[in-house]
């Protein structure tokens, strides 16, 4: 399989077997790095990381698969880029092309990082937008294929707001012949467009579902997942999405519909007593660290493949 100069803004961009081949090549990855095997893969190469928005997680596991892949990420925040003075994304585009092999942008506007792919001729990795989260949901079938043996079949509920996480999860269950059952409250479901994408992707449409009821959609599902109900650059709703969304929190309650081997995930941050409980994130059904780490594996298969 060859990904080279490949963009990485949506799954939807992707075949079931281009994922199934990242998967794999994270696994590979992952083994190596525990083994203490090098994999150099991207001898003295560059990858530049225009972040507009806070990160963790994707920041720091980004820059450490771009060190042991053997090249070099650069952190570059809206601060310090003169992005943040008003300086075009096409330009900021010819200019870092010239640089490195790769970008990697977090930002708000989806089409921000299609304008900067149409003017870069490197690849294009989308680290968050406002309306997907394309690199969390192939480190989360990462997880759940590490902790099932298998994606086909499962069902996994995600319960909450219909967010980028939630958007790229639905993408990533189709993808991978998955149920994705959806819960959120009226006014907060995921985009149907999305949805509708998915469902045209999927082997079985009907595996994707968008209801209102958080109980109905976690029965007997193997995989429980949550998300913070207010996005970055959503802060001044907080209030509001904390009402509407209070019955959607993952608690041990909740985890009685479903099965009894489920595990719980959450992309993190995370906000314990709103979406989740400290009890269920602590508890033995939580992957959520696991999850965490697999960000790195996930993301030096992506570099590997496509730069
Ligand atoms: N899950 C995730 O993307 O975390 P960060 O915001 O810390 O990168
Ligand atoms: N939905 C969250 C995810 C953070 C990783 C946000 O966009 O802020």
């Amino acid at each position: 399989m060859n990904l080279k100069g490949r963009d990485f803004i949506s799954l939807a961009d992707f075949t079931s077997e281009e994922i199934w081949y990242l998967l794999e090549l994270a696994r590979e990855l992952k083994e190596k790095q525990k083994n203490g095997t090098p994999h150099k893969l991207l001898d003295r190469k560059t990858l530049a990381m225009i972040f507009q928005k806070s990160s963790t997680r994707t920041r720091v596991s980004f820059e450490a698969a771009m060190y042991h892949l053997g090249g070099l990420g650069m952190f570059l925040s809206k601060n310090d880029l003169q992005i943040g003075r008003g300086e075009p994304i096409q330009d900021t585009a010819r200019v870092l092309e010239r640089y490195c092999e790769g970008i990697l942008i977090r930002t708000y506007s989806h089409q921000e990082v299609i304008d900067l792919a149409h003017y870069a001729d490197v690849p294009v990795i989308n680290g968050l937008t406002d309306d997907y989260h394309p690199t969390q949901a192939l480190a989360d079938l990462l997880t759940i294929w590490e902790h099932k043996g298998t994606l086909a079949g499962m069902k996994l509920a995600y319960v909450g707001d219909g967010n980028n996480v939630a958007h790229s999860l639905i993408l990533a269950g189709a993808l991978t012949d998955m149920e994705v059952v959806v819960a959120s409250p009226q006014g907060y479901q995921p985009n149907p467009e999305i949805v509708a994408k998915a469902k045209s992707l999927a082997k079985d449409p009907t595996k994707i579902k968008v209801l209102i009821d958080p109980l109905e959609a976690v029965f007997e599902a193997q995989i429980l997942y949550t998300d913070v109900w207010t996005s970055m650059g959503q802060e001044e709703e907080m209030q509001e999405r904390k009402k509407v969304l209070s019955k959607y929190q993952i608690n041990q309650q909740m985890l009685k519909y479903a099965d009894k081997e489920a595990i719980v995930m959450h992309c993190l941050p995370a906000h314990r007593g709103e979406e989740i409980t400290n009890d269920v994130m602590e508890g033995p059904q939580s992957v959520v660290f696991d999850e965490a780490e697999n960000r790195l594996h996930a993301h030096k298969a992506i570099l590997a493949a496509l730069l």
